[in-house]
């Protein structure tokens, strides 16, 4: 039986690259500091021994050629989540050369689990469904208090080491995303979801 989807993140890469061309070598200086996202996919999918069956990771890529893409990865179905970074820029860079073509706005599976979409957020909003929304900013109102509720599906949408610009920033107020803040720090982006886990993982441990 698929398992129950409780969490989606999404990141958005400003500068994160969409095409293969960059160097396992030199990540941060030669992909657009995509670094950034696969920590974010490390720590939104993998526990100790373990991968998460019920998130989902949207990674929106819009830094250099093929931008804008967004590249999902579905802890249902996904096989060789590995925790360090090359391993996960590895499947990233043959997930994105693995698909030089791809119809508009539509997510085609390249690798188990792995699938990848022309477009930007658009096809993200899309395949979210009716899941809840929020942003993740500092300064928003606590999370806390902010009536999350255990086993509904949530969508979180982070910005990276530049945080968000003021288009997404209006985009993601447009369609209603509730904006919510995990405590008085700036936190890098996978830091963010490592935390928010741990909340949603205590909410759904202690509810009744
Ligand atoms: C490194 S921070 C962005 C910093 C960027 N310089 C800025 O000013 O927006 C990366 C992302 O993590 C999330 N984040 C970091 N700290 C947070 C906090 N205390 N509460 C909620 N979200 C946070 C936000 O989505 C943020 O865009």
């Amino acid at each position: 039986m698929t398992p129950l989807l409780r969490r989606s993140f999404v990141v958005i890469g400003r500068t994160a690259a969409a095409s293969a061309d960059f160097s396992l070598e030199d990540l941060p200086g030669s992909s657009g500091r995509l670094d950034v996202l696969l920590r974010c996919v490390r720590a939104a999918l993998l526990f100790s021994h373990g991968l998460r069956t019920d998130v989902r990771v949207y990674l929106v890529l819009r830094g250099g050629a093929l931008a804008p893409r967004v590249l999902r990865v579905d802890g249902a179905t996904a096989r060789f989540i590995r925790p360090d970074e090359r391993s996960l820029a590895l499947l990233v860079q043959k997930t994105l050369r693995g698909a030089p073509q791809l119809p508009a706005g539509e997510f085609v599976e390249i690798k188990p689990g792995v699938a990848l979409a022309a477009g930007d957020l658009d096809c993200v909003l899309a395949d979210l469904g009716a899941a809840v929304r929020f942003v993740l900013e500092e300064g928003a109102p606590d999370l806390r208090g902010s009536g999350l509720v255990p086993d509904e599906h949530a969508a979180f949408f982070l910005g990276d080491h530049l945080g968000f610009d003021e288009a997404t920033r209006a985009e993601l107020a447009a369609i209603g995303a509730t904006a919510v803040s995990l405590g008085p720090l700036s936190l890098h982006s996978d830091d963010a979801i490592a935390v928010l886990s741990n909340e949603l993982d205590r909410l759904q441990a202690n509810r009744s």
